[in-house]
């Protein structure tokens, strides 16, 4: 079974249960960080503890908060994680085959559900190519702090 951990603020709180009823559907098993309520919560807690699971099990991530900006910018500073924000299906496939991205960011105040469940999918389906960008991944990650 395919797995997958998936985590939101307040500001994504109803998105994360529609996506987690759509994966669910499709038969993967969903790791859920949460928040379990729409209480106000801090999104870089959220974002933290999915990067653990990220890289620790090794499997892709999904991070939802209202605007998906603050909740990726705070994944990218974990260690091994590249968060693509994404609003739109193009760039969700091509963060996945050139980015190789191991967590997808979107925003709830953003887009439509009808769009942000498509671009899981097309994430979900689309696959790292490899090649000249493996190059360009291995110096992204190795970025030296200023
Ligand atoms: C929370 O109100 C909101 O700031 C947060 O969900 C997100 O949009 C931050 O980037």
């Amino acid at each position: 079974m395919n797995r997958i951990v998936i985590g939101a603020d307040h500001g994504g709180f109803e998105y994360k249960k529609a996506i987690i009823e759509h994966l669910e559907k499709k038969d993967y098993e969903v790791i859920d960080v949460g928040t379990f309520s729409s209480e106000s919560v801090d999104y870089p807690d959220i974002a933290q503890e999915l990067a653990k699971i990220v890289i620790n099990d090794n499997i892709p991530g999904i991070l939802i908060c209202g605007t998906g900006i603050g909740i990726s910018i705070a994944a990218n500073k974990c260690k091994g994680i590249r968060a693509a924000l994404c609003h739109d299906e193009f760039s969700a496939r091509m963060t996945k085959k050139h980015n190789d991205s191991n967590v997808l960011a979107m925003g709830q105040r953003v887009i439509g559900i009808g769009l942000a469940l498509s671009i899981v999918d097309t994430w979900l389906d689309s696959e790292f190519e490899g090649g000249r960008h493996g190059k360009r991944i291995e110096k992204m990650m190795n970025l030296e702090e200023l």
